[in-house]
Parts: structure tokens; C-alpha cells; sequence
């Protein structure tokens, strides 16, 4: 296990080294990740390389028996790179050219940079490779965050035919699944078709859903010639990993294709960032946890992880005493096994002057430094004895073709797919019900429980995989607008919604509308009474029972939720956005029928099991809330996390 801190020596004095390093060595670190944005310093000049910086950091880490991450720095490109070849700089879609001045503003098709950059971490990573001291090698920093994963440049639009003319190979081709003879749009070759920059009114959809597959494809493939190359020079016992960020649904860039390249998933886990009033939610946190441990479905490191309150230029909510350490119990209750701090002390000059870190701008360790040497400690007594997660009785899946069609079109102003694709979750989050948050790729077959939100992108092979793991007895549960579109992000020309899944279903769609913001409509049934937002499907039940009816007087006779026997299992349709005590009673019906274990606990009390190497079980409560709760008899204090072993029923 590996516990650390991010260190940037490089922005202190070199005479503070060792005197830092001994400092992590108090904090209780084993681990420093290094280097990551440092190119200039080691190619100061084009082709000029010097490593003898980072040698004797290095150097003075192993006398103290640390362990090394290095960044390969490409986040990062030094300014006579930029200056002398501008065009690898990325164009936003606006045409506006990024300047050098923030990071990762290259353009991932870009040639050049990629001569450059393997150029340099070629160079990088030979001279380290036999550093047994350097133990992984992350690849650049969070690819496609801030923005980072479009581009609207010259070379991207050749790039942008390329991809298309490959996927398409005549242009009859793509008129036809695109729908071109709307608006008169026909194409006579691929030259003529646009990227999505700024119009009039709006691209063609399919047009949308293509571009958003190219641009996370044009980051993949530069993405993975990294990885390449540093595994054709790098140690034997040097890991490859690289470090994902958080809002992952918000971006075109879909992290699962890297993923399956590296040895290990990495995360940056902030839990709260920027202006934000207050942290994400411990649900929202738990669900960006389970999806990282989804990518590889394996236990993940964790190389940048908060303890004070982070910003570029505002800051909001400052994390309390005691939530840095909750935070990080949380992240290893869900497969996190490695974890360092972002960062060692605060830089007092540059972009991140209110990025806290674990030693503030003053210099002394204080309330941030020994919560983190507490979490440490413990980690290394506790976590120690754990097996590594198994897979979870409940899966939630996602698609990233999915994901991108609900941002182009989102159909309801209400509407937001993570806020959709929360809601269940945080249903079984509340009654302790561990689920894996899966893209849909991944075999659910095994699961008793497959959640499936808002999944408008159908392919024949999805459906055919439902049906079969329904029939064999799996429980299904859909939200609306279910099949409702085709692979090039069209509707289903004469069928019948939910596209292709009317039987499994045992019902079907008379009809739609959109509730805007602020609108909640009244439903009732066998769930209990409540209300409905964003969106509601209006269903009549062929052949399924009907668990929730709309109450309004134009719609009162249309079911809003529906329960279908098929085969052996289950499967249960949800025409709109249940409201919580709705979702609550539904997740607790589907967990008692599926004999799934729950735990009651108070709001904002979060209770994990892990099973430990003695065959017993470890139970985890963790106080997300500023007031003392009750468990089972015992006080938690505010932001506090305890532990109690017991025996598996
Ligand atoms: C992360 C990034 C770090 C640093 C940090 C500040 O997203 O990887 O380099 O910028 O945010 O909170
Ligand atoms: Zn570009």
C-alpha cells in the first residue's frame, strides 16, 4: 500500500529537501509523486536534456526508503515548444486559438506534439527505467479535463474526415444515417462536412454524437501511444497509471478505452473544488468511487486526494476537521488502496496559490498535516487486513453514446443525465447497498440487480442482453425514454417505445412530455403516494402490473411505473423522475425480494462492509454530517469513521 503526498520540490528551495523529506517521513509517507508538470525543467532547451535535477531528489527519496510516482509532464509543454510551433495549440468553438499560459491547451491530433512529447518522455523514462526506486509512471495529468477534450483546429478537421470517411467508407453511407436530406444537408464528399462550431439553430445530431465519438477517440489514441511508449522503455517493475478526475459524465471523453491499457486506475478524488457552497454529496463521492473501481473492475490508487479547500481563482466550502480523514476512510471502503495528498504545502506563487495543501503557505505543520499522519496510521493498521472488494449484488450501468446524446439533446430543461443516473443509486446508497457502476460493455450477467437510467441509446445487442439476463432471473429496472433511439442517435422509425423492449416490459409508451423545472406532478400507487419531475413517459401495461398512476385529470388513466414477470426475473419500467420517498420504497422492495442485505442508518450515516484475511468482517460507519448520529446504539461524532469488527451472518 502506498500513502503519500504529491511533492513538487522544484517550487521550493533546493537546501528545504531533505528537510522536507523528513518531514513526509514524520507524516508517516512511503510514496511521493513527482514530476508531473516539470518539463521545462528537464528539457530547458529543444532536444536539451537534464535530468539532474530530479537525480538527486530521487536520490535523497531512497535514502529515506520512499517510493516514486513520476508524472511524464506532457500536461504541461514549455513555452519555446508553443512558441515556436503554435499550431499545436487546441482552438475552442469559437475559433478562438488557446494561448500558452494555462495547461493541457494542445491538440491531442496534433503531430507535432506528438513528436515532441514522446521525444521527451522516451528520453525520460529510458534514463529512469532502471530506478527501483520509481515504482509507476502516470501518464500526463487527467486527460480531457477543463475542457481539454475538444478542438476545433485545422488539423482536427482533417483529422475529424479521416475518421469519418474510415467509419463510413462512401458518403451515401453516412447521408443515409444521418438524415441528411434535412434541411437540404446532403453531402457530395467527406471535405464538405462541418465540425460543430458555432451555427445557426444546431448541428445534426447524429453529426454530434459522431463528433463526440471522434474527439474521444482523437484523445484515446494519443492517450495510448503514451502509455505504448512508456511500456517499450520503462522498468519491468514500473507500473503504468494514469490519474482521472471527477465529472467524468459531463465530458465526450470516455475513460474505460485508456483504462483497459493501464496496470492500474488512478483517481482524483475532490469531493469539493472551486467556488462550490459545499461538498458533493456522500452518494454522489460513493458513485464516482465505484465508477473508478468499474474501469478495470479492480481495487484503484488514489494520487491526489484533498485535505483543505481547493480553487485556481475562488474558493467556497473549506472542509471540516475531521472530513479530510472521512473522506479518504470513505474512498478505501470502495477499493481504494494507494492514496496521496494533493499537496505537500501550498505554492505561494503561480495559478494555485488557494490550493490548499497539507502545510499551508505559513509553513508549519498544522490541523491538515496531522489528519492526514492520523489517516495514515490507521490505514496501515486497518486496511492492511482486508480482501479486496468483491463484486457488488447490484450493478448500474452506463454508456458513453448515451451520456453524450442527453447532453446534445437533453429534451426537458429539468433534465441532467448524473442527477438521473444518481437517483437509484442513491436509493440503495441510503439502505448500505453496495453497487458497481458499470459501462454497459462490461458483463452484467452475474449481477442479481441491473439499474439502468435513462438508456435512450438501444443497440439490438443491449436489448438481447437484457432479455437474457431477465429470463434467467435477474431483476431489471429502467428509467424513461428507454430505447427510444438507434446507434446514430436517430428515432426508431415504427416502433414501439421502449424500442425493442415492449415484451420484456410488459408495457408501452402512449405517449411523452417534458416537466420543466419546478413542475412535479402528482402520482400513486402501490409505492405510496408522491410526485414526479424532469420528464414522464405516459404507459399503458400490456401485460404488466402497474405500480404508480398518473393523478392529473387529462392523464389520470396512464401508469407512471410499471412491474413485469419475464422468464424467471423481473423487469420494471419507470416512466419519469421518482421522487425520493418513491425511489426509497422501490429500492427497498427490489432488495427484500432479492433477499439483498440492507443496513438502516440515519441520513448521512455511511456504513461499508469489508471482509478482512481472519474471515471476519470489518463494518465502517462514517458520519458524513456536522451533528453526532446514532448506529446501533453507539454516538458517531460529527465527520468521524469507526470501526467494528464482527462475524459474517
Ligand atoms: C487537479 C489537478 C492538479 C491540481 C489540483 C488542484 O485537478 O490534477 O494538478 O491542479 O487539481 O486542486
Ligand atoms: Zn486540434
Amino acid at each position: 500500500m502506498y500513502f503519500g503526498v504529491d511533492y513538487y520540490p522544484e517550487h521550493w528551495p533546493l537546501d528545504w529537501l531533505e528537510k522536507d523529506l523528513d518531514n513526509f517521513v514524520q507524516l508517516g509517507a512511503n510514496t511521493l509523486r513527482i514530476g508531473e508538470f516539470a518539463w521545462h525543467l528537464m528539457e530547458p532547451t529543444p532536444g536539451k536534456y537534464d535530468f539532474s535535477y530530479f537525480d538527486r531528489v530521487i536520490e535523497e527519496a531512497a535514502k529515506r526508503d520512499f517510493k516514486i510516482i513520476f508524472g511524464t509532464p506532457t500536461a504541461t509543454f514549455p513555452a519555446w515548444l508553443a512558441y515556436q510551433s503554435p499550431e499545436i495549440l487546441s482552438v475552442d468553438a469559437f475559433g478562438h486559438q488557446r494561448v500558452f499560459g494555462g495547461r493541457r491547451q494542445y491538440c491531442y491530433n496534433s503531430k507535432i506534439y506528438e513528436l515532441y512529447a514522446s521525444r521527451f518522455v522516451q528520453a525520460l523514462v529510458m534514463h529512469y527505467a532502471d530506478c527501483k526506486t520509481i515504482i509507476a509512471w502516470q501518464i500526463d495529468n487527467e486527460f480531457g479535463h477543463e475542457g481539454s477534450d475538444d478542438c476545433y483546429c485545422p488539423q482536427c478537421n482533417l483529422s475529424w474526415h479521416g475518421y469519418l470517411k474510415k467509419k463510413y467508407e462512401n458518403i451515401d453511407s453516412l447521408n443515409e444515417d444521418y438524415g441528411t436530406v434535412f434541411w437540404g444537408q446532403t453531402y457530395n464528399g467527406f471535405e464538405e462536412i462541418p465540425m460543430p462550431t458555432a451555427t445557426i439553430t444546431t448541428h445534426n445530431p447524429s453529426l454530434k454524437l459522431d463528433w463526440a465519438r471522434f474527439r474521444s477517440v482523437s484523445l484515446n489514441q494519443f492517450a495510448i501511444g503514451q502509455v505504448d511508449l512508456v511500456r517499450d522503455y520503462k522498468g519491468e517493475h514500473q507500473k503504468v497509471i494514469h490519474n482521472f478526475y471527477g465529472g467524468f459524465f459531463e465530458r465526450k471523453y470516455d475513460q474505460n478505452v485508456l483504462a483497459e491499457m493501464l496496470d492500474v486506475v488512478a483517481y482524483d478524488n475532490y469531493p469539493v473544488w472551486g467556488g462550490l457552497r459545499k461538498p458533493i454529496s456522500p452518494a454522489h463521492i460513493a458513485m464516482t468511487l465505484d465508477y473508478n473501481h468499474g474501469l478495470k473492475q479492480q481495487n484503484f490508487w488514489i494520487v491526489e486526494q484533498l485535505m483543505g479547500a481547493q480553487g485556481h481563482d475562488v474558493i467556497g466550502y473549506r472542509p471540516r476537521p475531521g472530513q479530510g480523514r472521512l473522506w479518504s476512510w470513505q474512498a478505501m471502503t470502495r477499493g481504494c488502496e494507494s492514496l496521496l495528498y494533493f499537496r505537500e504545502r501550498t505554492m505561494t506563487r503561480g495559478q494555485e496559490q488557494y490550493c490548499q495543501g497539507l502545510i499551508d503557505a505559513d509553513n508549519r505543520n498544522g490541523e491538515k498535516y496531522y489528519e492526514a499522519a492520523q489517516f495514515f496510521k490507521e490505514a496501515k493498521e486497518v486496511a492492511m487486513n482486508w480482501k479486496p472488494l468483491k463484486p457488488a449484488k447490484v450493478a448500474i450501468l452506463y454508456g458513453y453514446d448515451n451520456i453524450r446524446s442527453w447532453h446534445e439533446q437533453p429534451q426537458s430543461e429539468a433534465m441532467d443525465f448524473t442527477n438521473e443516473f444518481m437517483r437509484f443509486y442513491e436509493g440503495f446508497h441510503q439502505l448500505n447497498v453496495p453497487v458497481d457502476v458499470l459501462d454497459l460493455e462490461k458483463d452484467f450477467s452475474e449481477y442479481q440487480v441491473v439499474v439502468l437510467p435513462v438508456m435512450q441509446i438501444m443497440t439490438p445487442d443491449l436489448e438481447n442482453r437484457l432479455k437474457t439476463f431477465v429470463k434467467k432471473g435477474g431483476v431489471l429496472l429502467a428509467t424513461f425514454r428507454c430505447g427510444i433511439k438507434d446507434e446514430h442517435n436517430n428515432l426508431k422509425l415504427g416502433e414501439v417505445v421502449p424500442g425493442g423492449l415492449t415484451d420484456l416490459f410488459g408495457c408501452e409508451v402512449f405517449g411523452y412530455e417534458s416537466l420543466y423545472e419546478g413542475l412535479a406532478l402528482e402520482v400513486k400507487g402501490s409505492l405510496g403516494d408522491g410526485f414526479v419531475e424532469v420528464w414522464r413517459d405516459l404507459l399503458q401495461a400490456t401485460t404488466a402490473e402497474i405500480l404508480l398512476t398518473y393523478q392529473d385529470e387529462s392523464y389520470k388513466n396512464y401508469a407512471a411505473a410499471t412491474s413485469h414477470s419475464y422468464g424467471e426475473g423481473t423487469a420494471i419500467y419507470i416512466g419519469a423522475a421518482l421522487s425520493n420517498s418513491l425511489v426509497d420504497a422501490l429500492c427497498h422492495k427490489i432488495c427484500e425480494a432479492s433477499h439483498i442485505q440492507m443496513i438502516h442508518s440515519p441520513q448521512g450515516l455511511e456504513v461499508v462492509q469489508r471482509e478482512m484475511n481472519n474471515g471476519r468482517l470489518q463494518r465502517i460507519v462514517l458520519n458524513h454530517t456536522e451533528s453526532p448520529l446514532e448506529f446501533e446504539g453507539q454516538i458517531i461524532s460529527p465527520y468521524d469513521v469507526v470501526f467494528e469488527e464482527c462475524m459474517p451472518d
